[in-house]
């Protein structure tokens, strides 16, 4: 298991992402706009995660496949779609990086939130789109700060590495990289400029408590006696500047998406991507 394997965070994972839900309905009428869901063709999620962003496309009418690498989120999705067996929805185990799937399977993949995660991110990028049909969509959303962070977290990483821990990278640091690299590779991208904001509350308390509870994988990187100091410094500060009783903090963010569009014609060999392994091709096993 790595040290950012979200199988160790799957339990609290729902209880600290939150998607808006009149922003996701602003999203999915947009699109449906653009890619209308049609009932004889899928869609892929790479990692789907505990289908915090699935659940919604599925209700709209989309028939969604999702890789994921951590059982244990899928042991989540697993769990959420016994309560709404009519969702289509199916899942898989596996690595966005080695998609168990063949050419040109899906009329639609995106990502929301993975690729940071994901070392051979390029690899990602090349599978992605060979399992896209020809002409077909990919979409790199964004649900910014859909989660109860605040500064906090920006301040816990910023005493992390004064303290000799910097945030090791892992994937895919800037959205513009991933969107470069497709369009080196003959898609097209548009840039997106509507958005669809969204605002909640949380208290200090909570993102204090989830912060102490290690919720986010990417920090999971601190050993024990350092995150311990890290957040002995952090009580200190938010008392300090919230006083002993602190108020409601507003978080707000907004929902944001990138639509690339595969080339209809074939791909050529640099756009496949030099070197990626070729996957074991085989169907998606039901859930
Ligand atoms: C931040 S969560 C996002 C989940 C979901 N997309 C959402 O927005 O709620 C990142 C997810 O990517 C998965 N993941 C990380 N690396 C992966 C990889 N190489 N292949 C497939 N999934 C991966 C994690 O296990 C986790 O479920």
């Amino acid at each position: 298991m790595t040290w950012y394997s979200f199988d160790r965070i799957a339990s609290h994972y729902d209880a600290t992402r939150k998607l808006d839900p009149h922003a996701t309905q602003g999203l999915l009428a947009f699109l449906a706009k653009r890619v209308a869901p049609r009932p004889d063709e899928r869609a892929l999620e790479l990692g789907i995660g505990t289908g915090r962003i699935a659940l919604p496309f599925a209700s709209y009418g989309y028939s969604v496949v999702g890789v994921d690498i951590s059982r244990e989120m899928l042991a989540r999705l697993r769990g959420h779609l016994a309560e709404r067996p009519d969702l289509p929805i199916q899942s898989v185990r596996a690595d966005a990086a080695h998609l168990p799937f063949r050419d040109g399977s899906f009329a639609m993949v995106y990502w929301v939130h993975v690729l940071h995660l994901v070392p051979r991110w390029r690899q990602a990028l090349d599978e992605a789109l060979r399992v896209t049909r020809p002409g077909g969509t990919l979409l790199d959303l964004n649900t910014a700060g859909g989660r109860d962070s605040t500064d906090l977290s920006v301040r816990y990483r910023a005493i992390a590495t004064r303290k000799g821990y910097p945030q090791p990278r892992i994937g895919v640091r800037r959205r513009q990289t991933i969107l470069a690299n497709l369009e080196r590779r003959g898609c097209r991208v548009e840039r997106i400029r509507t958005s669809w904001p969204w605002r909640a509350t949380t208290t200090v308390a909570k993102v204090l408590r989830d912060l102490d509870r290690r919720t986010y994988a990417t920090l999971n990187y601190v050993p024990p006696g350092v995150h311990a100091a890290i957040m002995a410094e952090l009580r200190g500060w938010t008392r300090r500047t919230y006083g002993p009783r602190p108020p409601p903090l507003a978080v707000a963010g907004r929902i944001r998406v990138q639509i690339v569009t595969r080339p209809a014609l074939r791909l050529s060999a640099r756009a496949r991507g030099a070197g990626a392994r070729r996957p074991h091709d085989r169907r998606p096993s039901p859930r």
